[in-house]
């Protein structure tokens, strides 16, 4: 069984995000979530809702679930006996901090692959950071998150 895992902070969860593990959903034959709880930072969201964002978008596809862990990744992709990280890349800024992790996390662990795979391009500008800047100026979230979580992403910033 080929498992991967798509870690990330998904503080909150993105349609940029959502396409990636739709499109990853289709070539592995699991794909777990894992959300990272950082306690070095303070998130815009809990763990707890980040986690359930990530469930209620992604109910769809059944071979994907949701978790969330706080120490290495390469633990977490081992412990869900997965051998693939994905990660997603939206512009050539993004790449060079990827690519010191990924050859980090091949040192930590040899049998594990990172794979990246490039943003659809009309996701490219979207980021968790930017929900939250417009978000907080109470701006249009319709086309940067899944519509199922935008009142409580509102809720958040009233
Ligand atoms: O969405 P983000 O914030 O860009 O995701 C970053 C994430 C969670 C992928 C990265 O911070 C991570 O893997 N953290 C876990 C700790 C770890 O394994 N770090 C690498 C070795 S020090």
């Amino acid at each position: 069984m080929r498992i991967a895992v798509y870690p990330g902070s998904f503080d909150p969860i993105t349609n940029g995000h959502l396409d990636i593990i739709e499109r990853a959903s289709k070539i592995f034959d699991k794909v777990v979530v894992g959300v990272l709880r950082n306690k070095n930072k303070q998130p815009k969201f809990s763990v707890e809702q980040r986690v359930d964002f990530i469930e209620r978008v992604t109910k769809h596809l059944d071979n994907v679930e949701t978790d969330f862990f706080e120490g290495l990744l390469v633990d977490f992709a081992k412990e869900h006996s997965a051998n693939v990280i994905i990660k997603g890349l939206r512009t050539v800024n993004d790449f060079e901090y990827e690519f010191q992790m990924a050859l980090l996390n091949k040192t930590l662990a040899s049998d594990c692959e990172t794979m990246f795979m490039m943003t659809n391009s009309k996701y490219s500008y979207i980021s968790s950071s930017m929900v939250n800047e417009l978000a907080g100026y109470k701006g249009d979230l319709s086309d940067l998150v899944p519509a199922e979580i935008i009142g409580e992403i509102q809720e958040r910033y009233k």
